[in-house]
């Protein structure tokens, strides 16, 4: 089957609904239970079949299935944001006394939890250049427990060589787990890279619509899943009920949506490279980008999200009447949905791992489902401001 087709099928089951084509909205906190025996018989398998709310409804349940075929994994959990996917994993795998190997080019929240919460609970992090590769072996110890990646990197665009740190990973007896976002679960086969926990904010291209906070995680066997579901089951940070629905809604038509994305995204990652205003485009799909190789040996696709350098010598006030004059752009820190989103991101790069450096400003660019030559009309004219024009 491809991938469109999976996409359409997968997780969908009519019959169950009364021949539905979308499952319906469960509101549930309380299910109730015809004889104390069937109370019992269920504690044996709390996570199977609707429990109780927050463990689970037959909408989170389709979406679960249908996000788990995509990614290719052994089973998914639904989780309140894509933020709840990241720290009710790491929560699950790590204990205190525990080391995580954390990518430095990380998603700042999740570096944040890393360092406030995961501290707190005497989980040690260290940060690791996301080009490291192999040589992620010398920082392995024996209480690593788990190897953080995120590829490419949601600011700076690095690709990390997955299978090279996966295999170093599991020599030592640590698992991998991967912020699979910027990938969907269309461009990256985490399972077959050696990735054993795949993580979805599907806030972004998933629900693609901009109005829902949800996330996945997907585990590799049953053992990583009971872990992970018992993990968020215990500490409630469980999808919504109308945020499943919107996740599976959007799902449906992820693929289309993407090849709109990509093929818009690249469009304007081309002209903005020829531009003279811009240093350089951090977009792995282009030839030239230094992660470029690595992205056409593991990926099948690019989402329209890429970073922008303009040259140096652009004053922040310039660089703002630049973006307030936007028409389609909108500034907004999410990405993922159908409207294009630009955000400035000098000054919000943390590294401390390896530095990053940039000599001009810096801008990250979501490309959405509008048409390309209105947004390339769109900056040409931002330039214009730029340079005062
Ligand atoms: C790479 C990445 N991972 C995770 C998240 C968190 O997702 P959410 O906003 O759904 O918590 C984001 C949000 O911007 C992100 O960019």
């Amino acid at each position: 089957m491809k991938n469109d087709t999976r996409i359409v099928h997968a997780g969908s089951h009519p019959e169950a609904h009364g021949g539905a084509v979308n499952p319906p909205v469960y509101h549930v906190s309380t299910v109730t239970y015809p004889t104390v025996g069937a109370m019992k018989a269920g504690e044996k398998t709390p996570y199977d079949g609707m429990r109780y709310g927050r463990f689970g409804t037959p909408t989170s349940f389709a979406l679960e299935e249908a996000v788990c075929e995509l990614e290719g994994g052994f089973r998914t959990v639904s989780t309140a944001s894509g933020l709840a996917a990241i720290t009710g994993t790491l929560s699950a795998l790590l204990q205190a006394g525990d080391h995580l190997l954390m990518v430095d080019s990380v998603y700042h929240p999740t570096r944040r939890f890393c360092q406030e919460h995961l501290k707190r609970y005497g989980v040690e992090t260290t940060f690791y250049d996301p080009l490291i590769g192999a040589g992620i072996a010398r920082l392995m110890r024996p209480e690593t427990r788990v190897v953080f990646v995120e590829s490419p990197g949601s600011l700076t665009f690095e690709v990390q060589d997955i299978p090279a740190i996966a295999a170093v990973a599991h020599a030592h007896g640590a698992k991998v787990v991967l912020d699979n976002t910027w990938a969907t679960p269309l461009f990256f086969r985490p399972f077959e890279k050696g990735v054993d926990i795949s993580i979805q904010a599907a806030t972004k291209f998933i629900v693609g619509h901009s109005d829902a906070m949800l996330g996945t995680i997907t585990c590799a066997d049953s053992d990583l899943w009971m872990r992970v579901k018992s993990s968020v089951a215990t500490s409630g940070v469980c999808a919504g009920a109308e945020e499943v629905y919107l996740g599976l809604r959007g799902l449906r038509t992820l693929s289309v949506r993407l090849r709109q994305h990509q093929e818009s995204g690249l469009l304007l990652a081309d002209w903005l490279k020829a531009r003279p205003e811009v240093a350089r485009v951090m977009h792995p799909a282009l030839a030239d980008d230094p992660g470029h190789p690595l992205w056409r040996r593991d990926f099948s696709g690019a989402c329209g999200l890429f970073g922008l350098e303009l040259i140096p010598g652009y004053t922040s006030q310039a660089v703002d009447r630049f973006l307030d004059g936007l028409q389609y752009f909108s500034l907004g820190y999410s990405w993922g949905g159908y409207e294009s989103l630009i955000i400035p991101t000098s000054g919000n790069i943390q590294r401390s791992a390896c530095p990053w450096t940039a000599a001009g400003p810096t801008l990250r660019i979501h490309t959405g489902l509008e048409d390309p030559q209105d947004l390339i009309a769109d900056l040409a004219a931002g330039f214009e401001r730029l340079n005062n024009l």
